[in-house]
């Protein structure tokens, strides 16, 4: 467990301990990366994420009543709401919490009233998802405590329902998946069809994944997200008067997209270009990790960067500037941007020795033209949510 791992533990039981008493259970969840195959999840295509050793603490324990009283450490604010009575007026973080008992009741679970303090060390708008690790570490916490029997796919697909009802973005199931499947040192391929998933090695060597984060919140893209997300819909209908059997993008070549053009318009073309590229991508990326051939990765991160911002235009200049950082520099392999866009992180795979010099170009640079200063997380990949026993 890393530093922040552990402090992050610590301040989470003493501050249930404070509130609540000694008498509980202790859960987590992580954030995650996608190594590559982004805005293809809703597209019933493929997706290469992992879990990481960023993640959210839950101390909990159910009550006799109906009342849920909860405690969100980092933002020190607290939040209740009654099981019997209808959706007060909540923070943001809340309402996911909120949404995933609703829809574990919507299930036919039955949840009772409970307590719980949580808190962590994934950066919040930095596109690691720390919304679905709060999702996924409640619902998994809650299958525990109340002997749901709900299986680890059922979870994801309740905390993705939380986001849709109780959030307002019609995200895919990636994030939420990834963080209740995660495996320590693999990445998962996931296709987003048939919900079935399988495990490869991530073995970088004398290189590693690293994260910079342009501290450009993205949470106001929300919109732009279910936008695009309307655009592929729009492409799919228009596809479909011309082929039939089209029932998603997962079911288009993009040559298809090209020879369409004239019925999709350009805007909408280079949209379902992107996605019919990037499924492809995946594809390509899973073989490359498989056979260890980290230079073809790092060329396909580049060219899914250059789609992200070319083709399905989700993108923004400080993401840019820092892939276009790493062209020259021959200890990066590859670099693009991550997650939903307009903002979060990169992610870049560097060689170790060079992780220093790849930070001050990145640093120096990125001070020159926005005047404000990245972060940089190193990643380890780690198992997804668990119990910790106590
Ligand atoms: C967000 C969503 C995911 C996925 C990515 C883009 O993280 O929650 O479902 O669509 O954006 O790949």
């Amino acid at each position: 467990m890393n530093t922040n791992n552990s402090i992050s533990l610590k301040r989470v039981k003493a501050a249930y301990e404070r509130q609540f008493g000694n008498d509980y259970r202790f859960f987590s969840a992580p954030g995650r990366i996608n190594i590559i195959g982004e805005h293809t999840d809703y597209n019933e295509g493929f997706v290469l994420p992992a879990a990481i050793d960023k993640k959210i603490y839950l101390a909990i324990k159910e009550t006799n009543d109906s009342k849920v009283n909860l405690f969100a450490l980092d933002m020190e604010e607290s939040a209740c709401f009654d099981l019997n009575k209808p959706q007060p007026d909540l923070p943001h973080w809340a309402k996911y919490v909120f949404g995933v008992v609703k829809e574990l009741e919507e299930l036919g679970s039955k949840v009772s009233g409970f307590n719980a303090t949580f808190g962590g060390d994934i950066p919040a708008g930095a596109g690691l998802s720390s919304s679905a690790a709060l999702e996924s570490v409640f619902g998994f916490a809650l299958n525990n405590i109340f002997g749901l029997n709900r299986s680890t796919l059922q979870l994801a697909k309740v905390g993705q329902m939380a986001e849709h009802n109780y959030a307002g973005v019609n995200c895919g199931i990636m994030d939420q998946f990834a963080s209740l499947h995660g495996k320590a040192g693999k990445a998962l391929k996931l296709d987003c069809r048939s919900l079935e998933h399988e495990y490869f090695t991530v073995d970088t060597g004398d290189y590693e994944f690293i994260l910079t984060d342009t501290h450009v919140k993205h949470s106001l893209a929300e919109s732009a997200y279910n936008k695009r997300r309307y655009e592929c819909e729009e492409g799919v209908m228009l596809l479909q008067s011309q082929m039939v059997q089209v029932h998603s993008l997962r079911d288009v070549k993009p040559k298809d997209v090209v020879a369409y053009e004239n019925i999709l318009g350009e805007e909408i073309m280079l949209r379902c270009l992107y996605v019919t590229e990037e499924i492809e991508r995946v594809r390509d990326a899973a073989e490359a990790l498989e056979t260890n051939d980290l230079e073809r990765l790092g060329e396909l991160m580049y060219k899914s960067h250059a789609g992200l911002r070319n083709q399905y235009m989700v993108s923004c200049a400080e993401l840019d500037l820092l892939v276009d950082l790493t062209k020259d520099n021959p200890d990066v392999l590859g670099s693009r941007m991550m997650g939903g866009g307009f903002g979060g992180c990169t992610l870049s795979l560097v060689k170790s020795s060079g992780i220093e010099h790849f930070e001050k170009i990145a640093v120096e640079n990125y001070q020159k033209t926005f005047g404000k200063t990245p972060s940089f997380y190193p990643i380890s990949i780690s198992d997804g949510a668990q119990e910790i026993l106590r």
